[in-house]
C-alpha cells in the first residue's frame, strides 16, 4: 500500500441536509443547496469582511449565508424573478447583478477572495443547453462544457490570485450516465488548478440523495 501523505484535506465530510429558508411563492426550493454546505466552506476558507462571489446565485444561498457570517456577498443570476427575490432580501442588494455570468467582467465587481456556486447541470444526452437558455445553435453537452470553461475563465479574472473557487455538482443518472463532476473538473481545470474533490454525505437528506460533490479549485492566475 502506498504511504499516505502526512497532511491531507478531509475529502469526505458529513453535513446536515436542511433547507432553512422558505421557498419563494413562484417556485420550490428544488435548485437550492443546504445552507450548511456554504457555512462549511466559508468557515474553512474565508474571514469576516472578505468578498464572496456566486456567478450562479439562484435562490441566493451563498449570498445570504455570506451576509449572515459577516462576509461581503456579490453575485450574478440570469433569471430576473430569482434575481429580484434574492436582491430584495439582501443588505448588499446592489451587489447582485441580473444577467449572464459570461458578462461578469462588465459588472464592475471588486476582486473576490472566494467563490462558491452550483452551476446549472446538464446531461450529456440532452440538447437543451441551460447556459444559453436552450438556444438551438448552442445545443449540446460539448457547447455547455465549453461555455462553462469560458465563464470560469472570467471568474478567474475577477478572483484574487490564490483565491479558492468551489464548484458544487452531482453526477447524473438519467437514460445515460453523465460523469458531470469529472467533466466540470476537467473543463474548469483548464483555467484554474483543481486541488481537491470533497464528497459530502448528507445527514437527514432525501432518500435518493445521499451525497454530493464539491470541487475545490485554486485561482493560480496564469492558467
Ligand atoms: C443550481 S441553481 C443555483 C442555486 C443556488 N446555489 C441556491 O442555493 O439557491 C443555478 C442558477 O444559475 C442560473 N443561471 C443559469 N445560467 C446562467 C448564466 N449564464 N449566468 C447567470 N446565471 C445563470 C439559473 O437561473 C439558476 O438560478
Amino acid at each position: 500500500m502506498p504511504e499516505r501523505p502526512k497532511k491531507m484535506d478531509p475529502s469526505f465530510i458529513t453535513l446536515p441536509y436542511r433547507l432553512e429558508r422558505a421557498a419563494p411563492r413562484f417556485e420550490s426550493n428544488a435548485i437550492k443547496y443546504p445552507e450548511s454546505l456554504v457555512r462549511h466552506f466559508l468557515k474553512s476558507f474565508t474571514k469576516r469582511g472578505e468578498t464572496v462571489f456566486d456567478p450562479f446565485a439562484g435562490l441566493g444561498t451563498t449570498l445570504f449565508v455570506a451576509e449572515e457570517m459577516g462576509r461581503i456577498p456579490y453575485g450574478m443570476e440570469a433569471d430576473p424573478q430569482r434575481h429580484a427575490w434574492v436582491a430584495g432580501q439582501m443588505r448588499h442588494w446592489n451587489n447582485l447583478v441580473c444577467g449572464d455570468s459570461f458578462d461578469l467582467l462588465k459588472a464592475g465587481f471588486p476582486k473576490m477572495d472566494f467563490c462558491m456556486a452550483s452551476p446549472p447541470f446538464m446531461a450529456r444526452d440532452h440538447r437543451w443547453n441551460p447556459l444559453y437558455a436552450g438556444s438551438p445553435d448552442k445545443a449540446g453537452y460539448a457547447q455547455y462544457l465549453k461555455r462553462m470553461k469560458a465563464i470560469y475563465r472570467r471568474v478567474s479574472a475577477v478572483m484574487k490570485r490564490g483565491g479558492t473557487v468551489i464548484v458544487h455538482a452531482d453526477n447524473l443518472h438519467g437514460r445515460t450516465y453523465t460523469p458531470l463532476v469529472h467533466d466540470l473538473g476537467a473543463a474548469i481545470g483548464g483555467v484554474m488548478r483543481l486541488e481537491n474533490e470533497i464528497i459530502v454525505a448528507w445527514e437527514g437528506g432525501p432518500k435518493d440523495y445521499a451525497h454530493t460533490h464539491c470541487l475545490v479549485f485554486r485561482n493560480t492566475g496564469a492558467a
